[in-house]
């Protein structure tokens, strides 16, 4: 039985469209589960939409909309970009599902029964667009006076019988827990903040309103509504069963990994663990928080008219190269920036004059000059078992161990030096000389080649799954022979050689890209 990888992305609040930093973290994360698939992992991916809460319903009235209304439409377009942009996800969840608001009523209820929930009266400050409660110490005054969240939003003064979930209480442990568990919050960066912050004491938690009625109502007490990170952080254990148990609860939770942006990182590595601890529920084994993505080095926002639709970029420059170039560029923990030239430079550097190309030079070649057969044998070079070999240990070894240390982009630096190796390679076998001269010698260095991009294609299908299958496919390479076991399988590669597989003339996998003219 294979081991089970549950990971999942935050959910995202559907208060408007998705923009590219959505997208950003629906590619980081499928290209993580897709990885462990290929790793021989029994993956569960969740993700889905946080649709309860004030920022919703404000939302909602701004445009004359019930907040169910509002929240089916947008969530649909998350849903639709997702899908767009091949995220392999199992599960899409929505926080307004029934049995939702039943796992969020089962976990108050277990903190309640833990005596960790009081009725008491919240005064101070709370950012709608955060969704968050800020102690006056955290406030920063803008140049008008207004008061602003470390984020930069703006916080209103709020007065409210509310319940406490008691917070304080679990200083110590959450302490304990970062000490011993070194992994659990990641990169290093964020760990270190999080844990000054919890050093320096943490105060119970406002997790009821009463203002508004737009969320889960709190079990016995129908004037409140929970807080609306109380409800969405449970999803994770909504998405696999909970309260129910069964087999999804049993096989996959704790979960594996959370991916989610830094801004809300306080949320996944403060509460989230005090509630599973109140509610006796086994902790998550790690928190990834991603850095953002800056459109030309600024931060994206509404008022700067700078927010991108993930859907624009797709049509203009294809799903697998918006992914290529967000994961290749973009150091995965650290902010990175994007713009349009930058896409087409990486994109024609890396996947059409690189890789694209040293495929298509390769299977054109067999197929126009070798009537299609995959060659096999021929006279063997030491060349050919160094090009193997490099390919080899950055397929097998380095790709793996990079990637399943979430080091994305090194991952990848490490596939596209294996690529330069195989274009040097070609350069200076020059097997189209040696169709006239030594075809023998022309049959290995194409052997040679078909096994190094077979691996290649093989090795980078989590960040680009439909170039690498569409590629994979050209090839005759089966489907269930694509994971890295099977890579460098001398076996898998003869038998296709040796079989009446025969290689069309290919068409490029990546064409080379246009800058869109300004629109
Ligand atoms: N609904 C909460 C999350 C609840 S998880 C239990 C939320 N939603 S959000 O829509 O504001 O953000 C969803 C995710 O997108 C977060 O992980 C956030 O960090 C990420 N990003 C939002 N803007 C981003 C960029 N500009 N760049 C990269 N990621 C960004 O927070």
């Amino acid at each position: 039985m294979s081991e089970p990888f549950y990971i999942t992305t935050a959910i995202s609040y559907p208060n408007g469209r998705p923009h590219i930093g959505h997208a950003y973290e629906a590619i980081a994360t499928d290209a993580i589960a897709r990885f462990q698939r290929l790793m021989g992992r029994d993956v569960f991916f969740l993700t889905g939409t946080d649709e309860h809460g004030l920022k919703m319903a404000q939302a909602a009235r701004d445009r004359d909309l019930e907040p169910a209304a509002l929240a089916d439409e947008m969530s649909s377009y998350f849903r639709e970009m997702d899908e767009k942009l091949n995220i392999s996800f199992d599960r899409f969840i929505r926080t307004t599902e029934p049995a939702h608001h039943r796992a969020s009523q089962a976990i108050w209820q277990a903190m309640v029964d833990k005596g960790d929930i009081y009725l008491g009266r919240y005064e101070g400050w709370y950012s709608v667009r955060d969704e968050a409660y800020y102690d006056e110490k955290e406030l920063v005054v803008a140049d008008s006076g207004e008061k602003l969240s470390p984020q930069g939003t703006l916080v209103e003064w709020t007065v409210e019988e509310s319940w406490f979930f008691r917070l304080s209480a679990y200083q110590d442990r959450l302490l304990d827990h970062y000490r011993d568990h070194p992994d659990f919050i990641r990169p290093e960066s964020r760990r270190n903040e999080v844990m000054r912050f919890v050093e320096g004491g943490l105060s119970d938690l406002s997790v009821s309103r009463t203002s508004f009625d737009w969320g889960v109502k709190v079990p016995g007490s129908d004037d409140h509504v929970m807080y609306v990170w109380v409800d969405a952080l449970t999803n994770y254990i909504t998405g696999v069963g909970y309260p129910d148990g069964g087999a999804a609860w049993a096989k996959y939770w704790p979960a594996d990994l959370h991916v989610i942006g830094k801004d809300i990182i306080r949320f996944h590595t403060v509460y989230w663990p005090a509630f599973l601890m109140s509610a006796g529920i086994a902790l998550p084994k790690q928190v990834f928080g991603h850095g953002f993505l800056l459109h030309r080095g600024e931060k994206m926002s509404k008022s700067l008219g700078n927010v991108v639709d993930p859907n624009d970029l797709i049509a203009a420059f294809g799903v697998d190269q918006l992914r290529y170039f967000l994961l290749r560029e973009v150091t995965f923990g650290q902010d990175g920036g994007y713009s349009a030239e930058a896409i087409v430079n990486r994109v024609n550097a890396d996947l059409s004059n690189s890789f694209g190309n040293l495929a298509q030079r390769t299977l054109s070649f067999i197929a126009k000059n070798c009537e299609g057969i995959l060659p096999l044998g021929g006279k063997g070079d030491p060349a050919d078992d160094a090009l193997l070999a490099l390919v080899g240990e950055t397929t097998r070894v380095e790709m793996p161990a990079q990637f399943a240390a979430l080091g994305l982009s090194q991952g990848i630096e490490a596939w596209l030096k294996a690529v330069f190796a195989c274009n040097q390679y070609i350069d200076t076998q020059a097997p189209w000389a040696l169709r006239k001269t030594d075809p023998e010698r022309m049959t290995a260095v194409l052997a040679t080649l078909c096994r190094a991009i077979r691996d290649l294609a093989i090795a980078i299908q989590p960040i680009i799954p439909a170039s690498a299958a569409a590629l994979l496919d050209t090839m005759g390479v089966p489907v269930d022979e694509r994971s890295y076991a099977d890579l460098s399988d001398e076996g898998s590669y003869g038998r296709l050689a040796g079989s009446d597989f025969r290689l069309a003339p290919p068409t490029p996998v990546f064409p080379r890209l246009e800058l869109p003219a300004e629109g």
